[in-house]
Parts: structure tokens; C-alpha cells; sequence
């Protein structure tokens, strides 16, 4: 499994581009990013600051396009990856998997008309990642990379089911099941009637608890997994929006191919309190011991 880092804090990046693979990048990012620097005062060119950080990672970069429409993705994708990529020879272009919004006159499938066009030429990573329908599109298309945003299907997981919203905590799919199940079955006993409506109770009752038949976000990741692995896709699965490390271990055990973390999800990562109270002993003891 790779680790890559979902920043764009050079600080963050110069701590740990020793203990990193790769990176991942976002508009949302880079602004924060830049926004912190300017707010200390620095006079930050936004195009140098992109070649430090290409110069700064060994392992592929992903640089986000800001175009919805096909053509000026395309556009955009190339003058991008011609402008970056000759840095370092690590961009990835990332492109959300739709940019469709039925606000304006992009239409449906132009991000995956574009990712198809840019296939063998430009490594792309289709973002934005909410279902597994979207995954087989974004390999079909030939994606590169997907990023299936595991932290931001907990959201509205949490939010539809009712759950008070803790950004990084944890949201158990399994335990949601057996929820749901344990609900169906107390009304089912109370008042058994025909098939009909203990189907309905039962798919009212456990509907609330999963989105298109999706538990959580590494639910959904892995079930992405077993897809690709059905049809032997060669799309790498990056999963993001990652928010915590119980995270990152369930999709280790699932065999996902890249977690990209938050700093502070690397931080969560190398730490544990019975390592440091370990470390803490074995200091102790070596104090009048030389080798
Ligand atoms: O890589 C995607 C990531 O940056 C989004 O994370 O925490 O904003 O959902 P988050």
C-alpha cells in the first residue's frame, strides 16, 4: 500500500517527503495553502510555489483542473501537465469524476470524455468519488488513478442518520448494519402482517442507514475494490477524504492500492500511546546500561 500525503502546506510536505509516496492536491488545498501564507505576510507566486512542491515529493503530484466543460479540460489538462510535469516528471491532472451540476450549461460525461481523451498521454485521477457506479465509469474511461472520498460519505451518512457531526470521527459500517437489522427485526415481531408490509417496514426502517446500499466510506471503497478486482481494472484506487487512522487500517486489511492522509492523519499513524510509554520505560532502564 502507498501512503500519500493531501496537502498543500510545503511545511507539512518538507516533514514527511521521506515517509511518503506521492501527493494529492485540491483547489481547496492550495487556496488554504496560500491563503495561510499571504496572511504571515509572504509574497507567494502561485506557480513557484507549485514547482517547489513537485521538486519537494518523489512520487506522483496530483494538480486539480478548475474547467467543467470537455474541451477546456482538456485544454487545461495539457497546459497544466506541459507547464508542471517537465519539474519532476511526477503530475497526475485530477479532474472531478463529473462536473456536471445542472446549474449551468456543463453537461453530464464531459470529465469522463476528457479522461478518456487524455488516456496514454496525461496520468489522470478522477476525484470526487461517491459511488462505486462512478468508479467503474472513471475506469472504463481510463482513469489512471480514482479517489473515492471516504471521510465525505461518512458526512452525509452521519447527517441522514442522525448522528451529531464529528468531521474526524469514525463511522462504523458493521455496527450499522447490525443496527438497522435489530430495528427491522423488533417491528417486524411486533406486528407481523403480510410480506408486503414487513418489506416496507423493513426497507424504511434500514434505509436511513446506508446510501444506495453504500455503510460508510470505506465501505464503499472496498466494494470498489472487489469491482476492480472482478473485472481486472487497472485503475488505482487512492481513497481520500481520509479523516482518521482506523480509517487507514480498514482499507489496508481491504487491500486498497494508496490512502492519501491529512498531515495530521500521518501524525495519528506513527503514534501510539503504548509505543511511547514502551520508549519511555525502556529509557528508564538504559540509563546505566553501555553497550
Ligand atoms: O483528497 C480529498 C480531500 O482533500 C478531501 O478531504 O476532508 O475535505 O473531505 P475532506
Amino acid at each position: 500500500m502507498k501512503i500519500f500525503l493531501d496537502t498543500a502546506d510545503f511545511n507539512e510536505i518538507e516533514q514527511v517527503k521521506h515517509v511518503i509516496d506521492g501527493l494529492t492536491t485540491n483547489p481547496s488545498l492550495m487556496n488554504k495553502a496560500v491563503e495561510s501564507l499571504r496572511g504571515k505576510g509572504e509574497n507567494i507566486n502561485l506557480e513557484d510555489y507549485i514547482r517547489k512542491i513537485l521538486k519537494a515529493v518523489k512520487g506522483p503530484v496530483s494538480l486539480e483542473v478548475n474547467s467543467a466543460k470537455y474541451e477546456a479540460i482538456v485544454e487545461e489538462a495539457k497546459l497544466l501537465y506541459d507547464k508542471y510535469n517537465k519539474v519532476n516528471r511526477n503530475v497526475v491532472i485530477k479532474i472531478p469524476v463529473s462536473t456536471f451540476t445542472g446549474e449551468d450549461s456543463v453537461t453530464q460525461f464531459e470529465s469522463l470524455m476528457a479522461i478518456r481523451k487524455l488516456k496514454g498521454k496525461i496520468p489522470t485521477n478522477a476525484t470526487l468519488v461517491m459511488s462505486v457506479s462512478q468508479a467503474v465509469l472513471a475506469a472504463k474511461a481510463g482513469a489512471t488513478y480514482i479517489s473515492p472520498f471516504v471521510g465525505r460519505i461518512d458526512d452525509s451518512l452521519k447527517k441522514k442518520i442522525g448522528i451529531p457531526p464529528d468531521r474526524d470521527g469514525y463511522l462504523d459500517a458493521e455496527l450499522l448494519e447490525d443496527i438497522a437489522e435489530e430495528l427491522v427485526e423488533k417491528s417486524i415481531n411486533h406486528k407481523t402482517t403480510s410480506i408486503g408490509s414487513v418489506y416496507s417496514v423493513a426497507e424504511r426502517k434500514h434505509n436511513k442507514f446506508h446510501d444506495d446500499g453504500i455503510y460508510s466510506g470505506v465501505d464503499l471503497t472496498e466494494k470498489i475494490i472487489s469491482v476492480y478486482d472482478n473485472y481486472g481494472f487497472k485503475t488505482k484506487i487512492i481513497a481520500a477524504s481520509i479523516r482518521n487512522k482506523r480509517q487507514v487500517e480498514e482499507l489496508a486489511v481491504a487491500g486498497v492500492d494508496i490512502v492519501t492522509v491529512p498531515f495530521s492523519v500521518l501524525l495519528e499513524m506513527e503514534a501510539h500511546y503504548k509505543t511511547k510509554e514502551g520508549v519511555k520505560k525502556f529509557r528508564e532502564d538504559a540509563k546505566g546500561l553501555k553497550y
